[in-house]
């Protein structure tokens, strides 16, 4: 055995040896051979692409002789990774097999309100749900979740989510890698928790939704311990933060930089070169890492939750390894250039100020609560949105159809909040009245607010006005969203 390796690694070039290290050695335990989401590409029919989808339980065996209970969507655990052209009209069937109200939401997506699947369209047990809009949308990585009024935690936790894989002209005009499982690979990144039994419970406490329910297993496409092997000299990470509360800061273990190509809403203007980067959760980042020397490496996250302020980090954990086949000549330069982006311009239109702040003393009134949820809203206050929790009931505000305004959001709280806004893209104008950095200059539909921190952005909602199907505005700490942490809006 040994002599073979020898063997082996005496066969590579020189250059490589030193560096070169097997999964084996990356992960204490057994290492998996990553599983991509599968790329579905629905079927057309009259000319709209239609998808479908089942959300079920199932169980899924993240770690041997061990079944969890789990919700997936095609698939035991997640769900597929949905490719569209944009301008294509696309049309969902989502058909809801749990025993329990659910619903599904096209996050990051420009659609009619009454197509988004927040939970104003709910879909009852046994329903199939048809929601069909036209995509006009630029390249990116955007995603698909759960979400169910107060459930949104929960499902999630277990498993209801997928990706969305939209292309477009511009980006494929590019020379950048995109064969899917060759040098283009989409990853969730998640942590979970386990109990002695295995199972992934979701009952959180006052410290789980405070802090939000994080886990200390970490999975990627759902397995722990996994190893992208590639042939390719460049690759392409798509990267979903598809955790219920931790923000993980990302670097890799051999400190080597890469670059930033894409966020939340496609292309940035340029490559932006970085050795670490911080993703909240439902923020996505499209990264290049070079792989030509030959030498593996660990994706690490370190992690936050809300009361990171407070409390700090909760540590460094390795996420996935990464193990060229080989070391081969470098990629091609990367273009100088990637999208075409406007500037980001203040919303004339309207200023509003969104205040972020953890209520004294207040109760979660109609809430459906746990003792420890209780403790919670009476001791600590719950965080709050202006001083409301959500009501389903009430309109916090409306928008006028093909307004640009600029919307404030003033982080008074302790804890941090990254915040989500449907139906739309925005860009971020200014974090404490500094430029964002280059990597957030890019369309975003997340924005990770820190304690004390004002971020300006500029949002508009074109050719969507429907008074009746309101639009959510939120924490997407899924902990902080389901304990009330949320607006909603209509356009009009
Ligand atoms: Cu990703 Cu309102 O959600
Ligand atoms: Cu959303
Ligand atoms: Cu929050």
């Amino acid at each position: 055995m040994l002599l073979t390796r020898r063997h082996l690694l005496s066969a590579l070039p020189a250059l490589a040896m030193p560096a070169i290290l097997r999964p084996q050695a990356l992960w204490a335990r057994a290492p998996q051979t990553l599983a991509l989401p599968a790329l579905d590409e629905g079927r057309m029919i009259d000319g709209v692409r239609v998808f479908d989808l089942k959300v079920a339980r199932a169980t899924t065996q993240f770690m041997a002789g061990q079944s969890t209970d789990t919700i997936g969507i095609n698939a035991p655990y997640l769900g597929p990774n949905l490719r569209i052209k944009s301008g294509e009209t696309v049309r969902f069937d989502v058909t809801n097999a749990l025993d329990q109200p659910t619903s599904l939401h096209w996050h990051g997506l420009h659609l009619p309100p009454a197509m988004d699947g927040g939970p104003h369209q709910p879909i009852a047990p046994g329903a199939l749900w048809q929601p069909s809009f036209r995509v006009q949308q630029r390249a990116g990585t955007y995603w698909f979740h759960s979400h169910a009024h107060g459930q949104t935690g929960a499902q999630i936790w277990a498993g209801m989510a997928g990706l969305i894989r939209i292309e477009d002209d511009e980006e494929a005009a590019l020379p950048l890698p995109r064969t899917y499982g060759e040098d283009d690979f989409s990853l969730i990144i998640q942590d979970r928790r386990f109990d002695a039994d295995g199972q992934m419970t979701y009952e959180p406490g006052m410290h789980d939704i405070m802090a939000g329910m994080q886990g200390d297993q970490m999975l990627v496409n759902g397995q722990i311990g996994a190893v992208l092997t590639s042939a390719a000299p460049r690759i392409r990470l798509r990267i979903l933060n598809g955790a219920n509360a931790s923000i993980y800061r990302l670097h890799f273990a051999d400190g080597r930089t890469f670059q930033q190509i894409a966020s939340d809403g496609g292309l940035l203007a340029a490559p932006v070169a970085m050795s670490e980067t911080t993703l909240a959760p439902g923020e996505r980042g499209e990264y290049l890492v070079d792989l030509h020397d030959g030498a593996a490496t660990m994706l690490r996250a370190e992690l936050f939750g809300a009361m990171a302020a407070s409390m700090g980090s909760d540590g460094i954990r390795d996420v996935i390894a990464l193990q060229p086949v080989a070391a081969q000549a470098p990629a091609p330069d990367l273009p100088a250039r990637l999208g075409t982006l406007s500037p980001a311009l203040p919303g004339p239109d309207a200023r509003r100020v969104f205040s972020l702040t953890m209520g004294e003393g207040h109760t979660m009134g109609g809430m459906m609560m746990d003792d420890d949820t209780m403790m919670h809203g009476a001791m600590m206050g719950a965080d709050l949105i202006n001083g409301a929790l959500f009501d389903p009931d009430r309109i916090d505000f409306t928008v006028p159809e093909g307004a640009n305004e600029t919307w404030v959001f003033e982080n008074r709280a302790d804890m941090l909040h990254p915040i989500h806004i449907h139906g739309t893209q925005f860009r971020i104008l200014s974090r404490n009245g500094q430029p964002a950095p280059a990597h957030e200059q890019g369309w975003k539909d997340v924005v990770l607010t820190r304690p004390g921190e004002t971020v300006e952005l500029s949002v508009a909602f074109s050719a969507m006005a429907d008074p009746s199907a309101p639009l959510m505005l939120h924490c997407h700490i899924l902990e902080h969203e389901d304990a009330g942490m949320m607006q909603q809006f209509t356009i009009i």
